[in-house]
């Protein structure tokens, strides 16, 4: 590793408290080459002097490298209405495929907890899932679709049973799950159309990094993908602006298209 490198880690250790030396060094990497082209900086000699006199950036950076923390199941409770509510509803009101798309989908915790959620609910409808993630590395271990126990602690033993083999100490989530969700690189900030009539997009703990304005066109690039009623799940720390959503439940951050 290179010496200015390790100095912003370090340097980031210290003052934030937390450990960042469990991190791959091309994936801190590519976190802070985004964090330096966020800011309109060239070489990470010019990015230890902004971190050095912008007390601010030692967050953004711990958060930036922190960004793909997730688990099955996430927070539980927005995936209980998505089963108790909406996906009867969207089964009732729709007739073919129901589709849905994870976007910002880290390692493939969220769209197979969607598909397993799915298989759970509406048992014998037809579902597809797109998932995307801008992260390549991410990508890649969510087509492998093998978790530690930790990542699995929300779900039921009946339900690691049903729909993961064990291999080894860890879980490799069955083919008969995996062939509901297709994964492919995207950069939501892009703007770049992925897919048209969804029925729902679960968007959750990724535009928490994004500016207001950033997050606005990222909802309308949303509201043009999703059918009309379609719903959108974002995170339980978030909000979004009043772009053509209105609120189902606010406390589980469920909002449909109007
Ligand atoms: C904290 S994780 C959230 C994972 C999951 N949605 C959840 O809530 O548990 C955020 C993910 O968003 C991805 N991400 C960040 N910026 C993105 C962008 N511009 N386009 C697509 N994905 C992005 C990151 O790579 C990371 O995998």
């Amino acid at each position: 590793m290179d010496l200015i490198l390790r100095g912003i880690l370090s340097y980031t250790s210290k003052r934030s408290g937390v450990r960042l030396d469990m991190y791959r060094e091309s994936y801190i990497r590519r976190r802070i080459e985004l964090r330096m082209r966020f800011l309109g900086l060239n070489d990470l000699s010019e990015y230890f002097r902004y971190i050095k006199s912008n007390e601010e950036e030692i967050n953004e950076l711990v958060n930036a490298i922190a960004i793909n923390v997730t688990e099955f199941m996430r927070d539980r409770s927005p995936f209980e209405f998505f089963m108790q509510k909406i996906l009867p509803e969207l089964s009732s009101r729709r007739s073919g495929i129901i589709r849905f798309w994870s976007a910002g989908c880290a390692n493939g915790e969220e769209p197979y907890s969607i598909a397993i959620a799915v298989l759970e609910t509406l048992p014998d409808r037809g579902f597809s899932i797109y998932a995307t993630d801008i992260d390549d590395d991410s990508l890649k271990k969510a087509s492998v679709g093998i978790y530690e126990r930790d990542q699995l602690k929300n779900l039921s033993p009946e339900l690691l049973n049903k729909y993961f083999e064990k291999t080894g100490n860890r879980y490799k989530v069955k083919e008969f799950v995996k062939k509901h969700v297709r994964f492919k690189k995207h950069d939501l900030t892009s703007q770049e159309p992925i897919t048209k009539y969804l029925d729902a997009i679960f968007c959750r703990n990724v535009m928490i990094y994004f500016t207001e304005e950033q997050k606005e066109k990222v909802l309308r690039d949303f509201y043009n993908a999703l059918n009309s009623g379609g719903y959108l799940i974002i995170g339980k720390s978030e909000s979004i602006p009043k772009i053509g959503f209105e609120c189902v439940n606010l406390s589980e951050k469920i909002y449909r298209k109007v």
